[in-house]
């Protein structure tokens, strides 16, 4: 493992959060969820969600319990798998032995509610086709913002999932352009929380108008 070294502070950083500034994150990495049947779920997450396995691998022995853990699930050699889930993110799995652990609520605090995946129109309604002929259960689609519209269903492990569409964009969805709102109404929110003006200026660097 390469020994991690300080980032050096980018020019302009001092204007981060300003409305022109680009995030400092550039988007998921992986996500790494929990998962007692990682055939099951490799065939899920390939043949209905339409991600390619990109990775399989057997957590080395020493990493599960004991001093090398660092936060990794305390079992030894777990498997640990990763998909493609596109624009250069992984979704990630860990197998717990069967019996070690109780299905999560969802709405615990720091627990996952659900993941959304953007998805093209095409492939929309490929998923959405993939669901019926398993005989699976969705929800909509249903338009959770304007020209936003999403299915929501569960995976074999209970896991909620989200596909978004923006179906004017095509191929191209605008994820972050399609939350857009405006200046006033963050505001009118944000001063549920504070009436600081300064922290309320800084909050909203984001807003553009
Ligand atoms: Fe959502």
């Amino acid at each position: 493992m390469a020994t991690i070294t300080a980032a050096k502070t980018s020019p302009g950083s001092d204007a981060a959060g300003a409305a022109d500034a680009a995030p400092r994150t550039r988007g998921i990495h992986h996500l790494a969820l929990n998962t007692d049947d990682m055939k099951m779920t490799a065939d899920y997450y390939v043949d209905v969600v339409g991600m390619k396995l990109v990775h399989a691998m057997k957590i080395p022995t020493g990493l599960g319990t004991g001093e090398g853990n660092r936060g990794n699930p305390p079992f030894e050699n777990l498997r640990h798998y990763f998909f493609d889930m596109g624009q250069d993110s992984l979704l990630a799995f860990f197998e717990m032995p069967k019996g070690a652990k109780e299905k999560g609520d969802r709405d615990a605090l720091a627990g996952m509610q659900h993941v959304a995946f953007s998805v093209t129109p095409d492939e929309f309604e490929a998923i959405q086709q993939r669901l019926k002929a398993r005989g699976d259960d969705f929800l909509g689609p249903i338009e959770i913002l304007p020209d936003l519209y999403s299915i929501y269903f569960f995976d074999p492990n209970g896991i909620r999932l989200e596909a978004c569409c923006h179906p004017k964009e095509g191929a191209h969805p605008n994820v972050v352009g399609g939350v857009a709102q405006s200046r006033a109404v963050a505001r009118a929110e944000l001063e549920t929380l504070s009436d600081d003006p300064a922290w309320l200026e800084k909050r909203l660097a984001g807003f553009k108008d």
